[in-house]
């Protein structure tokens, strides 16, 4: 329950880059417009950062991050229960923010919200949780050890489709192992990629210097920030692209680094006959339509046994149509505007490539603004558009299987492996059938669209490289540092 009504309270001066724990402005010539993607209203101007204050960044993180290792886990640990204890205090304005600046519907919000708490909540557990070995030698006299130690500073790109929450998911674990980091929120979503949480972390007492934000272009900073030297760990979470781009950069500059990459997704959901079809219809909508399909494990791909296709198409057909299309902020709707014309154009296409290649539209309707309505096309075959790229959007294909090895050569007919799901009564059946999925995380008789912070989350092939969450995060931002002690002179060959 949120308790902040005090809007006086409320976090101002979101103009301004968060550097060294110092507010200021940027210095580039260029301007951050951020609007709100529903009506357009302005939110608000930022003037950009130069490479100069990104270097600022660095340099403060690098310096704070040194004294930052040497506190106690408690004192670590005290910062996050702050930083959840806030969260909840400013709830209400958070999901506002949410609301107007990434165009989520108040469903959206809530559970963006949620997700980002609990990550928060689990990673006050981390400084607590990290530790080393001690392994047995086979040269005598000698103790291996094995320490696990803070990376060092963490280099956070985030998106924009759920930007409180996977700009979270990455700088709360970084900070409570010990990292500093350095953040580029995505261009559409400054505030909620990173701006309130700078916000929530110095109100919280983080030391100055340990959370930098810095605002500005990906094509202008985004290789400075991955090409400099202090960051030992980039993490990034956006499209398959600029993933890969990173990734090259990380390995082939002048200081190889690490690389956490969470990218696009195609996910499956699969549907076999004997499942209990009114549930997975509602599934499919929730999981294809939530936060208009622009989630990475959004359900990308709806596969239908053969004997069902047609029964499933009808009843999902008619659940559809009873969504709510429109304003985010109504508490009753389902599908609000997509997060930029960009990415609309995008869809307009994937309308009219699907219709060019013989896919059959059963449900449209009148794009206004950057509002899509659901779409909805039937005799979907895997080589179409629409099965074999991300969506990232309110459209959907439905495909038909012959049996059940047939939807599984199909759910696995993707350059893509990050989550899917899978339809049955017959639990061993699903369970068979998950397992014969070549992907980072199945559900059975459930969305795809699913993330706890004890689980890990994370992709195979095109859709990234390692996991978050859990004991998988605390590998991904920790280092291993061996060390040895040799108590009685060494024998040695000369
Ligand atoms: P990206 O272009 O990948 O943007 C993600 C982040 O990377 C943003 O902060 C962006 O900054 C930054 N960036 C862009 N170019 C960069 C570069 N050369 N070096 C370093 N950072 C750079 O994604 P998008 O444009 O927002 O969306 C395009 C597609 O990406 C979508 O259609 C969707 O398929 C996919 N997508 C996937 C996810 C997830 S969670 N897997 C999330 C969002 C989008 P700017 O915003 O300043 O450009």
């Amino acid at each position: 329950m949120s308790t902040n009504d005090n809007n006086s309270n409320a976090y101002s001066d979101f103009h301004l880059q968060f550097i060294g724990g110092e507010w200021q402005k940027g210095k580039d010539d260029s301007i951050n417009t951020n609007t709100n993607p529903y009506n357009g209203d302005m939110l608000g101007e930022i003037q950009q950062a130069t490479k100069d204050q990104l270097n600022e960044a660095y340099d403060a993180a690098s310096q704070a991050q040194a004294e930052w290792a040497k506190t106690t886990p408690a004192e670590r640990a005290a910062i996050m229960y702050k930083v959840v204890s806030i969260l909840d205090q400013r709830q209400d304005e958070i999901v506002d923010w949410l609301i107007k600046e990434s165009g989520s519907t108040r469903i959206k919000a809530m559970v963006e919200f949620s997700s980002a708490r609990a990550i928060t909540l689990e990673a006050a557990s981390f400084p607590n949780r990290v530790h080393g070995e001690i392994r047995p030698s086979n040269t005598p006299g000698k103790e291996n050890f094995i320490y696990r130690e803070p990376i060092g500073v963490v280099a956070v790109i985030s998106p924009w489709n759920f930007p409180l929450h996977l700009t979270q998911r990455s700088i709360a674990p970084a900070l409570a192992l010990g990292n500093a980091v350095v953040l580029k929120p995505a261009s559409d979503t400054p505030v909620t990629g990173g701006l309130l949480l700078a916000k929530v972390f110095e109100e919280a007492g983080l030391p100055k210097g340990l959370l930098n934000v810095v605002v500005g272009s990906g094509s202008e900073i985004g290789d400075a920030i991955v090409e400099h030297k202090a960051p030992s760990l980039v993490s990034f979470t956006g499209s398959t692209s600029v993933g890969k781009h990173i990734g090259e950069l990380a390995n082939g500059g002048e200081y190889i680094k690490q690389v956490a990459l969470e990218l696009g997704g195609n996910s499956p959901f699969v549907v076999l006959k004997d499942a209990d079809i009114e549930q997975a219809v509602k599934a499919a909508a929730f999981g294809k339509f939530l936060h208009q399909g622009q989630i990475c494990i959004a359900i990308n791909r709806v596969i239908v046994e053969d004997e069902i296709y047609d029964d499933f198409v009808e009843r999902f057909l008619a659940h559809v149509k009873t969504l709510n299309v429109g304003d985010p902020n109504k508490q009753d709707t389902a599908v609000g505007p997509i997060i930029n014309e960009k990415q609309v154009k995008s869809l307009k296409e994937k309308i009219a490539k699907a219709q060019e290649e013989g896919a059959k539209m059963i449900l449209s309707g009148e794009i206004k603004g950057q509002v899509v309505p659901p779409h909805i096309f039937t005799e979907v075959t895997r080589e179409m558009d629409l099965s074999c790229n991300e969506v990232f959007g309110p459209l959907v294909g439905i495909i038909r299987a012959k049996d059940e090895d047939d939807a599984l050569s199909i759910a696995n007919d993707s350059m893509y492996g990050l989550s899917s799901a899978v339809f049955t009564a017959d639990m061993q059946k699903g369970l068979r059938f998950a397992r014969g999925i070549r992907a980072g995380m199945t559900h059975i008789n459930d969305i795809s669209v699913n993330d706890e912070s004890n689980t890990p989350f994370g992709g195979e092939k095109n859709s990234g490289i390692g996991r978050f969450n859990g004991e998988w995060v605390l590998e991904e931002f920790t280092r291993t540092h061996w060390i040895s002690m040799q108590n009685e002179p060494r024998q040695y060959p000369f």
